[in-house]
């Protein structure tokens, strides 16, 4: 017995990050975060529920996914069979869009994929909101790739206050993330044990306390497309993200040379008169963030520079979709169920 749907979700690019949680077993934040979800890095994934399988059979890209990411997988799919009420084993397939390896961070669109077609495939109706709370729960930045364009992701005290809502769709303002990719000189760590070690900065608490007004004129910024507004913010933030990690214990660098060079390059070609900013996420990539019409600009640049292995262009993305379901599956869950 067959019940399967495909989903597809973009990953997102934090304008102001999160970094640190409340509670980090539901991942419940320190802080509000925004972002914009990026069209050209899209996680599509196929769930199927398979009555005959004896245990999950997970295959990432071209390769059956492995230990630690096997076992993240598995768990949101045991989240998903709680709500259910079914110990039905899956077949998952999942893939990326963009190269995998060159530290896109993929477990944003990966796990929104990944929830909303399990969600479905078991015929679950869930509205936006509690997909972005399960899809949290896998990894939080994940809950901000559920809903569409521009997103804030509001932290509440509890994981039923804690999800993500679209401020604006995708078509309301003509930002793009041109994505340097910078040649990967460390071995990343993860995004999940740098918020494990946030709180051991002793900047943390003053980043949490300062928060709200940078939180505010990014909001604003959003909404009234205005760059120059953003731009600074964005950066400022960038920085401090970076800042904690630096000075957690053990402390975790992400920054290269590489990195570092692309970033004074950028501060440049603004000198020169072009409207454009950069921040950063967990690993070795640069993302700078201008309107459309200086683009390609941007990118040509960012192409010229030996550090740049290639580049990436972004335009605001749409919500997770489904893309193809069994139609049968209402049916199918029901006798299930019975
Ligand atoms: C730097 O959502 O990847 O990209 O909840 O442990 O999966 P987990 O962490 P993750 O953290 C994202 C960190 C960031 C900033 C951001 O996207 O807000």
């Amino acid at each position: 017995m067959l019940q399967k749907a495909t989903a597809e979700a973009k990953s997102n690019i934090a304008f102001i990050k999160y970094w640190g949680n409340r509670d980090a077993a539901q991942r419940v934040p320190l802080n509000d975060s925004i972002s914009m979800n990026l069209d050209h890095a899209t996680t599509t994934t196929t769930v199927e529920f398979d009555a005959r399988l004896n245990e999950d059979q997970i295959v990432l890209g071209d390769a059956e996914a492995q230990d630690a990411a096997a076992r993240r997988v598995v768990a949101q799919l045991d989240r998903v069979r709680a709500r259910a009420k079914t110990e039905t084993k899956t077949r998952v397939e999942s893939r990326n869009s963009f190269p995998t390896g060159v530290g896109i961070a993929s477990s944003a669109s990966g796990f929104a994929a990944l929830t909303l077609a399990a969600t479905r495939a078991i015929s679950l109706e869930l509205n936006e909101r509690e997909l972005s709370i399960l899809a949290r729960q896998a990894s939080g930045s994940a809950c901000r790739s559920i809903p569409a364009g521009f997103v804030e992701w509001i932290a509440g005290s509890s994981s039923a206050e804690s999800y993500a809502v679209s401020i604006a769709p995708p078509e309301h303002w003509d930002l793009r993330d041109v994505i340097a990719i910078v040649s990967a000189e460390e071995k990343r760590v993860g995004s999940t044990a740098g918020h494990a070690v946030a709180a051991t900065s002793p900047f943390l608490a003053a980043r949490v306390s300062a928060l709200p007004p940078r939180f505010h004129r990014v909001r604003r910024a959003v909404l009234a497309k205005d760059l120059t507004l953003l731009g600074p913010a964005l950066e400022e933030d960038a920085i401090e993200l970076h800042l904690i990690a630096m000075t957690s214990r053990p402390p975790i660098f992400y920054w290269t040379p590489g990195m570092v060079r692309v970033i004074q390059a950028m501060q440049r070609w603004r000198a020169d008169g072009l409207a454009v900013y950069f921040t950063l996420d967990a690993g070795p990539n640069v993302h700078l963030i201008c309107e459309s019409k200086d683009a390609d600009q941007v990118a040509t640049l960012a192409r010229a520079m030996p550090d740049v292995q290639r580049v990436i262009v972004n335009a605001p993305g749409g919500a997770a979709r489904i893309v193809e379901e069994t139609p049968e599956n209402r049916t199918l869950t029901n006798a299930d169920e019975h």
